[in-house]
């Protein structure tokens, strides 16, 4: 066992996946896409699996070669959850060391609650929350009996605070660490680790629609980063899709190996600071 000052702890692999097998639902498109490709950087074989196939399937393409694979699959249905797990572990041996959590969606952005649509809010509780759990479910089901595993779900800095998103977007991040922190205390004794990931905005289909009117100009994607930067703490980084797929990493790699039912905030410090009161004006 490597202890504190060996030497086998002070080196970081180039490659940390490598070996590992790793599914990413809602992996087609944004930060899903960067953790996918990421991944395959680091040496894990993916699958891929979504809703959007034509994405999917242009990633995996584009990827390459025999250690990605797509599957379609709708993380509210719990058939196609646990028929995407055993496609992954017939395919590569049997394993499944990392789930990640990532299919989600804002829903409408209503922002009067007495015009907000209850049905839109189910449909984002089933995709966010019942979604992640039956992710959580069916890994559990494959890395129980291997005595190991890494599950990583997406959460947001709206599982913190609110005024963030739409109400039923607010409730379904606080319900996703619920999730990971009950989950991990049933797991642990498995070997299973838990943790669920936060960020701050990033540019993707989802995030930039949600730009408020008077920030929005000709090129979107500097607008958002531009809007974002203004009000974010830690100035000077704009933080993007990769930002987020390294922290994904990092509780999925063996370098967190004693890492569980945690919410690793990446938001540049935002949700822990405010900044109204202006105490640091010269
Ligand atoms: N982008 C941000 O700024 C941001 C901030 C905080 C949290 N998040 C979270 O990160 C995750 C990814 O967000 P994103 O910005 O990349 O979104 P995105 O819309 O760009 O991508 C989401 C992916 O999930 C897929 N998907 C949607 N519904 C699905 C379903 N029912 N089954 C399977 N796949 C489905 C979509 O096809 C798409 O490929 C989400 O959980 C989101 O809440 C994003």
């Amino acid at each position: 066992m490597a202890t504190a000052g060996s030497s086998s702890s002070s080196s970081t692999p180039a490659k940390r996946l490598e070996g590992k097998v790793a599914l990413v639902t809602g992996g087609a498109t944004g930060i899903g896409e960067a953790i996918v490709r990421l991944f395959r950087e680091h040496g894990a074989k993916v699958c891929i699996a979504d809703i959007n196939d034509d994405a999917g399937q242009q990633l995996r393409d584009a990827l390459g070669g025999d250690d990605v694979m797509f599957v379609h699959c709708d993380v509210t249905a719990e058939e196609d959850v646990s028929r995407a797990v055993d496609a992954v572990a017939e395919r590569f041996g049997g394993a499944l060391d990392i789930m990640v959590n990532n299919a989600g969606i804002t829903g409408d952005k209503v922002t009067d609650i007495r015009n907000v649509d209850a049905g839109e809010v189910r449909r984002v509780l089933d995709i966010n929350v019942h979604g992640v759990f039956l992710g959580m479910k069916h890994a559990a089901r494959v890395m129980i009996p291997r005595k190991s595993g890494s599950i990583v779900s997406l959460a947001s800095v709206a599982s913190v605070i609110g005024g963030m998103g739409p109400h039923g977007y607010t409730a379904s991040k606080h319900a996703v660490v619920g999730l990971t922190k009950s989950v991990a205390a049933e797991l642990g004794r498995h070997g299973v680790r838990v943790n669920c990931v936060s960020p701050y905005a990033v540019p993707t289909a989802m995030s930039m629609p949600h730009l408020p009117q008077g920030a929005r100009a000709d090129d979107a994607l500097k607008d958002f980063l531009n809007f974002v930067g203004g009000v974010a703490n830690l100035k000077g980084v704009d933080a993007m899709p990769k930002d987020i797929a390294e922290a994904v990493l990092y509780l999925a790699s063996d370098e967190a190996r004693y890492v569980s039912a945690l919410n690793l905030v990446v938001d540049g410090g935002f949700t822990s600071v405010n900044l109204n009161l202006r105490p640091f004006d010269d």
